[in-house]
């Protein structure tokens, strides 16, 4: 890609980016990455884990400091966490860095993906209220970071692919 060294994928929790970002590394023969990933394995504990033993302050100290060093290196797709947006450093790093593409979900098609998960800390099933407030103070941070936005609803992931590298294309045509 001519433009930036990465692609940074972003959005919600449930919002399919693991999924996506899966694909779409293949299809464009790039290295994926997962911010949750690297936190985990430098930390030896799932996320979950960490969430529990020494809370969320130290969870996004480590996720800004797994994203200042994926931005050093090139060629990746990388998989963020979805609140990777909340911090003002985090957002200078992947516009300098990254393209940044935010799959944009409806609150209804979230809560239908995330209810049969048990892995996120942030997410309770019973407390909806507090996932779509999370949402909403969520929503102007992803828009504003976004270079592309992709609307995910009944949508493959094939689909949401395809349409990633339809809208790279014009990217790139109109960036020069
Ligand atoms: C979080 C989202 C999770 C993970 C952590 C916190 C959030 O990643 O980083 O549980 O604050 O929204 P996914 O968006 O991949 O679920």
């Amino acid at each position: 890609m001519k433009i930036k060294n990465n692609i940074a994928l972003i959005g919600f929790m449930g919002a399919g980016k693991s999924s996506v970002s899966k694909l779409l590394s293949e299809r464009l023969g790039k290295t994926l990455v997962s911010t949750d990933a690297c936190i985990e394995t430098r930390e030896g504990l799932s996320i979950i884990s960490i969430f529990k033993e020494k809370g969320e302050d130290y969870f996004r100290q480590m996720e800004s400091r797994v994203l200042e060093d994926l931005c050093r290196q090139s060629g990746q797709i990388i998989d963020c966490g979805g609140g990777i947006v909340m911090r003002p450093p985090n957002l200078s790093l992947m516009r300098l860095n990254c393209l940044v593409i935010y799959l944009e979900s409806r609150p209804e098609d979230l809560e239908a993906r995330l209810k049969n998960h048990t892995n996120r800390p942030l997410y309770n099933a019973e407390r909806l209220d507090k996932m779509l407030k999370l949402l909403e103070s969520r929503l102007p941070l992803y828009r504003a970071a976004a270079d592309i936005t992709i609307s995910t609803h009944n949508k493959s992931c094939h689909e949401v692919c395809e349409e990633i590298e339809d809208k790279l294309r014009e990217y790139e045509n109109t960036s020069g």
